[in-house]
Formats: structure tokens, C-alpha cells, sequence
């Protein structure tokens, strides 16, 4: 018989839109299910620290439709030390906590999967990033809620860009992955789209423009933040020289991107994998994250789910498609 009986939820590393939702389904079905559930807030940090609050059906009302985490996040250096963990583990032992459910992306995860093989407490994780960096689930929580945030906001871009005919260079999250320059590039037919995992190089850009269509002086170039040209601003520079008739802005859209209302698409996706999280670990599941694959859940481990490697999105198929499409 499964001996779970009081877990705790946490948020941890970027808030992204739709952590609240992810919140309010992990309380609601541990409440479902007859179990206590504790909130701890800053992330790692509020672990060690042994900073939870006990959550009821109320705490978690009015909150799916508001961004950022009501639990607060943070980055913590000391739990990536064995004595940051081991404080961490005790601190659940000391607060009877039998199941840990955390929010968050690669950095989270990383460090969920040391802890999950050092002690022995189920852990279960949420994908909670932007980024959708993560392998083991088509979407990650917030990814849908950034890329249209970039799409309004490019959308208002290119009024300018195309009144006073310039080229905008436009710099979007995701410090190791392309994904929301990709979706959110295509979205908004941008011309060229620069991502660490296609290489394009400023001189591919150059070579672009250069074979591009000439009756077009209005352009959107996508940059991802991780991207090796080393930022927008630095390819506006060689772009300057390179072009001197281009009339050339550069605009960094910061963390907008990760604010704001979530969209329903992250609502119901946080509101599945919170309940999924409940139920994945009342059957056993532990070390690792709960995704969704062609609309099925699917747990994956966490030490597969770092790796990135069913990014299958940036895959020629869809490099080729922007080529295409920027005719
Ligand atoms: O949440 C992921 C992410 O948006 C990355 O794409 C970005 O590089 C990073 O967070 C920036 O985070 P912060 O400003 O919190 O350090």
C-alpha cells in the first residue's frame, strides 16, 4: 500500500506563466486524494530554509489566470552542494514530508535528479519554462503564453518597420535554446531567425539578406538570446557596416516574455500535469518528470529529460520551412 500522505509543491529557477495553475491542480487533486499538501516557498532555498505553509483548497482559489508563482522562485547555489541537499531532506523529514512535487526547468531538474538518487523520497517534476527546452513532453508550461507574447509584440514591431521601411533585429529569451525564436519566428514571418541549434553565423545572415528579396526594405531578423553571434546588438553592428543603406534598429524584448497572464493552452497543460503529478506519485512514479507526448502523459527520467534530445522541433523540417516561407 502507497504510505504517501503529506507532500510538498515548490516552484523553482524562471517563474513562468502558468506555475499558479500548475500550483492550484497539485493542491486540488492531493486534496482529492486525501492528502495534505504544503507549499515551500523560494523554491530550493525554502526547502532548505524549511520555509513551508500548509495549503488548502482556498489558498489556491483566483490564481490560474495570474502569472509568475504565489510560492516565489529562486536560483539556490546551496542546493547544489551534497550539504544543501542533505539540509533539504531533513528539513522534509522534520515536517513529515513523504513526496515532493517541483515546478521548473532544466536547472530545477538537475537538481531534482541528484536529490531523488541521494535520498530516498519520491520526487516528481512539472515542466514550468519558457524555454520548452525539455525532453519527455511536447510542451512545457509558459512556452505557449512567451511565444505569443513575442508575436504581439513583433506584430507591433512591424508597423514601425514597415512605415519608415528599416530592418529590426529583434532579440527573444532562451539562453540555450531556439524554440521561442523558431515558433514565435515563424509566427510572425520573420526573415531570418538565428538560433544556437541551426548555427546560421552572421555571415549566413549576410548571405541571406544578400540573395534576399531587394523590393522589400522592411525586415524582422529573429535573435535567440543563445544564439553564437553573440546578441542583437552585436549583429546590428555588422549589419551597419555590411549595409549602410539599411535603416537598422535593434530591440531586446527582455523579460516581458515571461510575465503576464497565461494562456489557456498553459491553464489546462499545468492544470493536466499537476493532477498527473498527484497521480503519478500515488502509483509509484519518483525521479521523474510528468509530460505530454502526442496528448498522452508520459514520465520520463529526469536525467532524460535535461538532455534536450527530443527537441525534435529544430529539425531540418522546420528550418527548411523558414527558408521558405522568407521568400
Ligand atoms: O526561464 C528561462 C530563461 O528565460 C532563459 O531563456 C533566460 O536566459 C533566463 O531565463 C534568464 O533568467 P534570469 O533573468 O532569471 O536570470
Amino acid at each position: 500500500m502507497n504510505k504517501i500522505k503529506n507532500i510538498a509543491v515548490l516552484t523553482s529557477g524562471g517563474d513562468a506563466p502558468g506555475m499558479n495553475a500548475a500550483i492550484r491542480a497539485v493542491v486540488r487533486a492531493g486534496i482529492f486524494y486525501d492528502l495534505n499538501v504544503f507549499g515551500v516557498y523560494r523554491g530550493y532555498e525554502g526547502l532548505i530554509n524549511g520555509d513551508f505553509l500548509p495549503m488548502e483548497r482556498k489558498s489556491v482559489a483566483n490564481i490560474i489566470q495570474r502569472g509568475g508563482t504565489i510560492l516565489k522562485t529562486a536560483r539556490s547555489d546551496e542546493f547544489r552542494t551534497p550539504e544543501g541537499r542533505r539540509k533539504a531532506y531533513e528539513q522534509l523529514k522534520t515536517h513529515h514530508i513523504d513526496a515532493l512535487v517541483v515546478i521548473g526547468g532544466d536547472g530545477t531538474f538537475t537538481g531534482a535528479n541528484l536529490f531523488s538518487s541521494e535520498f530516498d523520497i519520491p520526487v516528481i517534476g512539472l515542466p514550468g519554462t519558457i524555454d520548452n527546452d525539455l525532453a519527455g513532453t511536447d510542451f512545457t508550461i509558459g512556452y505557449d503564453t512567451a511565444i505569443n507574447t513575442v508575436v504581439n509584440a513583433i506584430d507591433k514591431i512591424r508597423d514601425t518597420a514597415e512605415s519608415h521601411d528599416r530592418l529590426f533585429i529583434v532579440e527573444v529569451m532562451g539562453r540555450d535554446s531556439g524554440l521561442i525564436a523558431l515558433r514565435s519566428g515563424i509566427g510572425v514571418g520573420a526573415e531570418a531567425i538565428m538560433i544556437p541549434e541551426a548555427n546560421m553565423g552572421v555571415q549566413g545572415l549576410i548571405n541571406r539578406l544578400e540573395y534576399g528579396r531587394k523590393d522589400k526594405a522592411s525586415k524582422i531578423i529573429i535573435v535567440a538570446e543563445g544564439d553564437d553571434a553573440g546578441g542583437a546588438f552585436n549583429v546590428g553592428e555588422v549589419l551597419k557596416d555590411k549595409f549602410p543603406n539599411y535603416d537598422i534598429r535593434v530591440s531586446v524584448l527582455g523579460h516581458i516574455q515571461r510575465g503576464g497572464k497565461p494562456s489557456c493552452m498553459d491553464r489546462v497543460l499545468a492544470s493536466r500535469f499537476g493532477v498527473s503529478a498527484v497521480e503519478g506519485l500515488l502509483n509509484g512514479e519518483s525521479g521523474k518528470m510528468v509530460g505530454q507526448i502526442n496528448k498522452e502523459i508520459v514520465y520520463t527520467p529526469f536525467d532524460h529529460a535535461i538532455k534536450h534530445i527530443d527537441a525534435e522541433e529544430v529539425s531540418p523540417v522546420w528550418l527548411k520551412l523558414v527558408e521558405i516561407l522568407s521568400l
